[in-house]
């Protein structure tokens, strides 16, 4: 047995030894390791018998079995062993605790394991000035090391600042500290305290160093990788919603995608070469950038156009017509004309023909004839409504370099026809206007002309589109107001409105059943007699067509289906005059605008406006005065000019209607005609305004159920005007009895309804001297009894329009 020398004498003994792998163990340090090798657990039991102590000593390479004596570290530890346990596998387990530095003299191999001889190394105690700093400054150095490296133990760390002796304290750190074993064994061989303390610290503050490099890059790392996750995290969150909004999850499957859906477009060349070019565009940008999503609205919009896509056309005429007559009552001599022109458009198999343009006043059924075209001919139908649009672009689109730009309404259009032969209504060409932006009718223009119109441009689209399959129908109130060179394309259709019994007949026959339907109404519900229909045309509307008769009876049906929907399906009303109020309200108009009586100064003119023939009565009044002319009511230039004209007129032939020569000279005369009702067609007022003038300034009063309309030239003759019809079905529809036409109009008679020419006497006339004889009433002659209107029905008092 060998006791534990305290004394500074070289204590020498010989115990057996285990040569460690990796491992450097210090005095003071309690530590478990396995043992394997036979020569090992040989040097274990033998030292188990002889007093439990024995030398461990660290190999220079770890993965020698049978290291020689060179090959084992010197120095080393006397160790006692505090506990074994034999595994199962035949190691055994061992808790050994360090005690002093040894250094092995002398290695022997007996009994096949180690011995050695070792110098025992005595512990060095005494306390060196400084120390204590230095002691300090390694503690909180460890501290610090031990927060920062999560691999030390928070007890361990107590134990080791608890220490107070610097020895042990610095042995106590070393066995903590992570390092390679070369190190540890540096400084298990530095037997001085202080010295061994100095060499920790300096370890320690490189360990520190390194460890908190560590630690940022760690934090930078940890940062990297939660954007790594979020992104991870978003993209999944964005493959989820394009799953849901049924795209494909995956890029590639994207660019597939697109690459056959512009395959299948069967674009013309030049535009698949440029999708597929902005294909090779978009596969090379990141596909969440705003630049990919203009490139991808630029593939969608040339993907969906229809390139080749078209209806099979129907060219059977008599189909045609059977259609236009289901649709349209009426309307004999435009169903002809329009079956005419399809004709002529099939047997001119390149229809480089005009374009049909229904012209007039709103409600005739423009729009409907061109859907009911699309149907004879099995075409799609899109309307473009060209009221307000002011822009060039807005017809042709705006280049790609602008930031949210599209395809121009025609692009649009087509695409939403989805096919590229429809019937293309452009809806109210009349009310296009043109700023500094660009003409509108100028694209226009190109797009109607067959010689251009199968290589359009869109500024977005950047391809040419061919739209020479396109059946153009265009529209409009009136025919003024449309560019020349547009209208010169035109073949024109005009529509100038409806008499009252067409109005009842369309109402019966199609608006009727068609808002029942619209309502959910069944025919059981509620039935319109004829009666009622005509009391709603005349004291609910004042139209040419038959838009707000079509809202009048809609409104009416509102009314019924809250009925159906409070009393149930059983609910059944019959509208009749007499109850007609109770749906519509108070009556509009009176069922007659015609004067009263026979007044002085007081002439009914016809009008054609955009809304269909209206009458324009014309006052004018006489002030003392120097002949000034005043006229008022908003009167266009042409209008003025023929007041003028009107005026000048009756100034040279004033002493034939017994007016005072001198007139002029005292009095001021105001003519005044009523503002909204002017004349699109010009100066056909003059005759109104003379004979309104003379009635005036001779005090013979003019017969108020007759009207009038003619232009006038300075020596009294009457010239044509425009829209016979329509002003023939105004003054029909106020109960007019006598018209006065120029006679160069008399052509014009023959389209007119013959219900209304039986109902109104038609005079021709060449002078104004013809209109004054018909219109005057003479000096001597009693007033004329007052005329009713045509089966019209009282009107309440007090209403007036
Ligand atoms: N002759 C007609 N026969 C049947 N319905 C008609 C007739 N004329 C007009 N309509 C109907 O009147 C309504 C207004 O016609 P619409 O075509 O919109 O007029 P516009 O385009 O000339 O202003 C539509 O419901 C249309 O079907
Ligand atoms: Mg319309």
């Amino acid at each position: 047995m060998f006791g534990r020398d305290k004394e500074k004498t070289d204590v020498i003994e010989t115990l057996p030894m285990v040569p460690l792998r990796d491992v450097v163990v210090f005095p003071h340090m309690m530590i478990p390791f396995v043992i394997g090798r036979a020569s090992s657990i040989k040097a274990l039991d033998y030292a188990l018998v002889k007093g439990k102590r024995i030398f461990l000593s660290a190999q220079h390479d770890a993965t020698k079995d049978n290291p020689s004596a060179e090959e084992i570290f010197s120095l080393g530890t006397i160790c006692n062993i505090v506990q074994s346990l034999k595994l199962p596998d035949g190691n055994v387990k061992v808790l050994v605790e360090g005690l002093d530095r040894g250094r092995a003299l002398e290695f022997k191999e007996e009994q096949g394991f180690l011995k050695v001889v070792v110098k025992l190394i005595p512990r060095q105690t005494e306390a060196a000035s400084g120390v204590e700093a230095l002691m300090a400054k390694v503690i909180a150095l460890f501290e610090q090391y031990v927060k920062l490296s999560n691999n030390l133990h928070y007890d361990a760390m107590l134990a080791a600042v608890r220490v107070e002796d610097p020895g042990k304290l610095a042995d106590t750190i070393a066995s903590h500290l992570v390092l390679p074993v070369e190190e540890k064994q540096n400084l298990l061989e530095i037997v001085a305290p202080q010295e061994r303390l100095t060499r920790i610290s300096a370890m320690l503050e490189a360990e520190l160093d390194k460890l908190q490099v560590d630690k940022r890059i760690q934090g930078r790392v940890k940062k990297q990788m939660e954007r790594a996750q979020k992104e991870y995290y978003l993209n999944e969150k964005m493959k989820a919603i394009q799953k849901e909004l049924g795209r494909k999850d995956d890029r590639l499957s994207e660019i597939d995608e697109l690459r056959k859906k512009i395959e299948q477009a069967r674009m013309s060349k030049e535009a698949e070469d440029k999708a597929l070019q902005e294909l090779k565009r978009l596969e090379a940008m990141p596909p969440m950038s705003a630049e990919a999503t203009v490139s991808r609205n630029y593939l969608d919009w040339l993907i969906a156009v229809p390139w080749a896509r078209k209806t099979r056309e129907r060219k059977d005429l008599q189909a045609a017509e059977k259609i236009l007559n289901d649709d349209h009552y009426g309307l004999e001599k435009v169903k002809e004309r329009i079956v005419e022109f399809l004709a002529v458009r099939q047997l001119v198999n390149n229809p480089k023909g005009p374009i049909l343009c229904f012209v007039g006043p709103p409600g005739v059924g423009k729009t409907s004839l061109a859907k009911s075209i699309a149907r004879c001919t099995n075409r799609k139908f899109v309307r473009l409504s060209l009221g307000g649009v002011r822009d060039e672009a807005e017809v042709r689109g705006h280049r790609r370099t602008y930031i949210g730009a599209f395809p121009g309404q025609i692009i649009q259009m087509m695409k939403k026809a989805g096919t590229r032969n429809p019937v293309f209504l452009l809806d109210e060409v009349d009310k296009m206007s043109m700023d500094f932006r660009g003409d509108p009718s100028a694209a226009l223009l190109e797009v109607l002309d067959p010689e251009q119109n199968h290589s359009f441009t869109d500024h977005y689209l950047d391809v040419e589109f061919d739209l020479s399959a396109v059946f153009f129908i265009a529209t409009a109130n009136v025919l003024h107001t449309i560019p020349q060179a547009l209208h010169d394309r035109l073949e024109v259709i005009r529509l100038p409105g409806y008499t009252e019994p067409e109005k009842v007949e369309i109402a019966k026959r199609h608006l009727f059943p068609k808002q029942i339907q619209s309502h959910g109404l069944s025919p059981a519900n509620v039935s319109f007699s004829e009666d009622a229909l005509r009391e709603t045309i005349r004291r609910y509307t004042r139209e040419a067509g038959v838009r707000n008769l079509e809202r009048e009876l809609s409104s009416t049906l509102r009314k019924v289906a809250r009925k159906v929907v409070l009393d149930g399906k059983a609910f059944r009303v019959e509208i009749e005059p007499g109850n007609l109020s109770e749906f519509l309200g108070i009556p509009r108009y009176r069922a007659s605008r015609l004067e009263e009586r026979n007044e002085i100064g007081m002439a009914t003119g016809l009008a054609w406006t955009e809304v269909g023939g209206e009458i324009l009565p014309i006052e004018v009044t006489l002030m003392p005065g120097k002949g000034a002319l005043t006229l008022t009511g908003k009167l266009g230039d042409v209008m003025q000019e023929s007041a003028r004209a009107a005026m000048s007129f009756v100034r040279s032939r004033a002493e034939e209607y017994g007016i005072e020569p001198s007139f002029n000279r005292r009095v001021d005369i105001h003519i005044h005609v009523p503002e909204g009702a002017i004349p699109k067609d010009g100066p056909s007022a003059g005759i109104t305004m003379a004979t309104a003038l003379i009635s005036a300034l001779s005090k013979l009063p003019v017969r108020r159920d007759v009207a009038m309309t003619g232009e006038i030239t300075l020596r009294g003759k009457v010239l044509p005007i425009g829209g016979v019809k329509e002003k023939l079905l105004a003054a029909h529809r106020i109960g007019i009895t006598t018209v006065i036409l120029p006679r160069e109009n008399e052509k014009d008679l023959a389209d007119i309804p013959k219900n209304i020419l039986e109902s109104l006497t038609v005079e021709l006339v060449e002078h104004i001297d013809e209109v004054l004889k018909i219109a005057l009433v003479p000096r001597s002659a009693p007033q004329p009894e007052a005329v009713a209107p045509p089966d019209l029905g009282p009107v309440q008092e007090g209403m007036t329009h």
